[in-house]
């Protein structure tokens, strides 16, 4: 289950403003599912949870578990939709069955150097994600790792050792794939990158750690149906959606997704590219930035306590994490805690939480907390559904595109040419 509370919004918005805004959810609502609205050759998403093939997901099941003997681990390479939401998923569940390495995501030569030395030693299969087929990062990343394997693998077994997941037919990656007989898989063309999350572009990488892909999807499905209905007060993503355009609109223009659960730090670098690359454009846009806490409470948490009031945050709770550690009692209570021995360290953990959102509150930082009753495949899948779902609506809300990302051409075309001038 997800849950939305937001009772230290108390007097930053008022019940009958999330009320006065009910009709211009419904249209962004409308919008979106009557696929009328700006960038709707990209929602194939909204509906795809419940289009995955239990085929797909048996085949892909059967190829990680066949691949996990012949492997010590995995590389997948890809960046921004094509990267955050593996790594987030897998680093959110923890234990993958087989390790996963990750390059193609920077074009720092220290970087791949290293991977490289690791690599030369491991038995590897690469999966190399990108749906144009053409991005620099990834591109490069695949010519060098693959220049590794051309040395570590004859030709035929170079070609098991390679997936491609990209365009159906568009693309050099496609072209390549093609000319040598990769085993590949396809992006959806009305799915974007950053929505791509349960897509080839997760499950395939996924299914070879291990994950519990099924479990994955029937979250996502449940999300799909459960966040269906146009009402902002018993549908948590549209409340949700709603309430950050009305601090937006209050001034509140940076949102800060604060965990104490460290497991959750990728998952907000895939919400900040989600919601970032969505909404930032036409000179708007919430800026979406990310904590993990207790440590960032001492380094940032001045800022957010006693700064610039512009902000407003989401916590990111976790009921019942997977694992736990109880605190034992000293016989010198050298340092004054045998008062909590016998507890639990997410009881602290929960306690800190519970302050920070008090002294947050109170210190004029509007907040809200999601929470996840469990951690696992499941309730991460209809989490991903549950933000994007949001981030759709609220972009709408916001009045922009939230499927295109036309500013990021601009350092690229810089780029390119500053390599051809040499
Ligand atoms: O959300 C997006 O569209 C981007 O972040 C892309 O995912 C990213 O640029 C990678 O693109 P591609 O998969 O085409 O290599």
């Amino acid at each position: 289950m997800i849950s939305l509370k937001t009772d230290y919004l108390k007097g930053f918005v008022a019940p009958d403003e999330l009320r006065g805004i009910s009709s211009a959810v419904r249209k962004a609502h409308d919008d979106l599912h009557q696929r009328k609205g700006k960038g709707a050759e990209f929602t194939g998403w909204v509906d795809l949870p419940s289009r995955i093939s239990s085929d797909l997901i048996k085949e892909l099941t059967d190829l990680g578990s066949g691949l996990a003997q012949e492997n010590d681990c995995i590389v997948s390479i890809g960046i921004g939709g094509s990267y955050l939401g593996i790594r987030a998923t897998l680093e959110f569940l923890g234990n993958p069955r087989l390790p996963v390495y990750y390059a193609g995501h920077n074009i720092s030569g220290e970087y791949l150097h290293e991977l490289l030395k690791v690599l030369e030693t491991k038995r590897f299969t690469v999966v190399v994600i990108s749906k144009s087929g053409t991005t620099t990062e990834p591109a490069l990343a695949f010519r060098v790792i693959k220049g590794l394997m051309e040395k570590k693998y004859n030709p035929a077994e170079l070609k098991q050792r390679i997936i491609c997941v990209t365009d159906e037919k568009k693309g050099a990656l496609r072209a390549l794939a093609n000319k040598n007989g990769f085993r590949s898989y396809v992006i959806p063309d009305d799915v974007g990158g950053r929505y791509s999350i349960l897509t080839p572009v997760g499950l395939v990488p996924l299914a070879l750690a291990g994950v519990d892909i099924q479990g994955f999807v029937d979250g996502a499905k449940k999300a799909q149906a459960e966040y269906a209905k146009c009402d902002v007060e018993s549908n948590p993503c549209y409340r949700y959606a709603a309430l950050r355009n009305l601090l937006y609109a209050k001034g509140k223009k940076i949102e800060v997704m604060s965990s104490f659960y460290p497991n959750v730090f990728y998952v907000a670098e895939w919400w900040k590219q989600l919601f970032g690359e969505s909404e930032g454009k036409d000179h708007k846009g919430i800026f979406p930035a990310s904590l993990i806490m207790s440590t960032d409470l001492h380094s940032m948490g001045q800022l957010i306590q006693d700064g610039e009031r512009t902000l407003f945050e989401t916590f990111m709770s976790i009921d019942k994490p997977r694992q736990d550690v109880r605190i034992p009692s000293d016989k010198e209570d050298a340092d004054g805690f045998n008062y909590v021995a016998g507890k639990t360290l997410d009881f602290v953990n929960k306690k800190a939480y519970e302050a920070t959102a008090a002294a947050h509150f109170e210190g004029g930082v509007p907040n809200m907390t999601i929470s996840l009753s469990q951690a696992d495949a499941a309730h991460l899948g209809q989490l991903y559904y549950f933000f994007e779902k949001a981030c759709a609506i609220s972009g709408y809300m916001l009045g922009v595109n939230p499927f295109d990302q036309p500013g990021v051409e601009a350092y690229k075309k810089k780029m390119f040419a500053l390599l051809k001038e040499g």
